[in-house]
């Protein structure tokens, strides 16, 4: 047996990373801690309750008890845990150096005492910044924009660091933006979806041509399973999906698999650093041998239909705290 710690295990990538990780190794034991923000959902895990191999640990990475309880007899750690959302960081910035920089640290030095054989550090492409021409590839400069995208180069920079000074076996993904199943409806893709279900206007940010790299939840999780095994300690790996987008293509793409009116396009007010484009090269873990396997079409048309056969899943999350934070974010755009 091999047990793996995934932290933010109950938000959108890591609950699907945890159902891959079981699926696809079935000698692994999967631990989970997470803190159950408002991102983080137990629904997300709810069929994986009754398995053998899975154990839940609500906790913070901040703090060093719980994270030393939950990696204690760990091979590896996967680190999802972060505040993610970009318009939220805009907010409350601090919340993000909190938990995506301090919470990383914590996190390295629990795995360096543990001497855990493996630490990948679930970056973003956002770290590049916006890229107008050409594609981010892993040797360029990190120009984050956002007071997230700056958390999170710090997060990887702290786990870069352990590498380098302690010898900790750390890899690094930096992943573009991710769609499917269980994802927060703050993020465009099911925003729009669950809006559109309900007749409520999709707000475009200015003008919707900001591009944008879009990778299927599993591909993503795949990916970041394949550079756990295979990537090389001290190394950073980019996972894109290869379809790059502009917004108003994505916000057309759902009404017409949900055959509403484009007549619930609204434009508002634009976001404050707002990056235009984000695009990577994935040559280097192309050469090492994993690409993506799902086509952009069909995994966007089974993520709709997802949202429109669990109503139960997104409306509980939709009728509580959410309208507060739906008011505040787009009240006076
Ligand atoms: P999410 O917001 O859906 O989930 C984050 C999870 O982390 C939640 O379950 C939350 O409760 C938990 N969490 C937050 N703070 C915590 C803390 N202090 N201690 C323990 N748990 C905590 O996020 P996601 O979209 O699934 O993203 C997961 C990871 O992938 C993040 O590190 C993010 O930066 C990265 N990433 C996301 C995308 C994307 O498009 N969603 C793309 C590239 C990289
Ligand atoms: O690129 C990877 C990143 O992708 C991840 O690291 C982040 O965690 C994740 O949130 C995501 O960041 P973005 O800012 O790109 O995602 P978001 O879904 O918030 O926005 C996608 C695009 O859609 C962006 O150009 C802003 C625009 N948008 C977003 C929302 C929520 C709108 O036009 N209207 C909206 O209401």
């Amino acid at each position: 047996m091999k047990r793996v710690l995934i932290t933010g295990g109950a938000g959108f990538i890591g609950s699907n990373y945890a159902h891959y990780v079981l699926g696809e190794h079935p000698h692994y034991e999967a631990v989970i801690l997470d803190k159950l923000t408002y991102a983080g959902n137990m629904d997300n895990l709810k069929d994986l309750s009754d398995n053998p191999r899975y154990r839940f640990i609500k906790g913070d990475i901040c703090d060093p008890e719980v994270v030393n309880e939950a990696m204690s007899g760990c091979n590896y750690v996967v680190n999802f845990a972060a505040e993610t959302h970009v318009d939220r960081s805009i907010v409350d910035p601090g919340s993000f150096i909190t938990t995506d920089v301090y919470g990383t640290h914590v996190l390295l030095e629990a795995a360096r005492r543990f001497g855990v054989e493996r630490f990948l550090q679930v970056s973003t492409d956002e770290v590049y910044g916006s890229v107008l021409e050409g594609f981010s590839n892993e040797q360029d400069s990190l120009h984050p924009s956002s007071p997230y995208s700056a958390s999170k180069a710090g997060g990887e920079l702290m786990a870069r660091a352990y590498h380098t000074t302690y010898g900790l076996p750390v890899v690094i993904t930096r992943g573009s933006n991710t769609y499917g199943p269980y994802q927060y409806p703050e993020k465009l893709i099911p925003l729009f979806v669950t809006n559109a279900l309900d007749e409520v206007p999709l707000p475009v940010y200015g003008d919707g041509l900001n591009r944008r790299d879009w990778i299927y939840v599993l591909d993503h999780c795949a990916g970041i399973d394949f550079v756990l095994h295979n990537g090389e300690a001290g190394e950073i790996y980019n996972v894109g999906g290869g379809n790059e987008h502009t917004n108003m293509e994505i916000t057309r793409l759902i009404l017409e698999l949900l055959e509403k009116s484009s007549d619930l396009i609204t434009y508002v007010k634009d976001r404050p650093g707002h990056d235009r484009r984000y695009a990577l090269d994935c040559g280097k873990l192309q050469a090492l041998g994993w690409s993506p396997a799902h086509s952009f079409q069909n995994a966007m048309a089974e993520t709709v239909k997802w949202y429109l056969d669990n109503r139960w899943w997104w409306e509980k999350i939709k009728s509580g705290e959410y309208a507060r934070y739906y008011e505040q974010m787009y009240g006076g755009r």
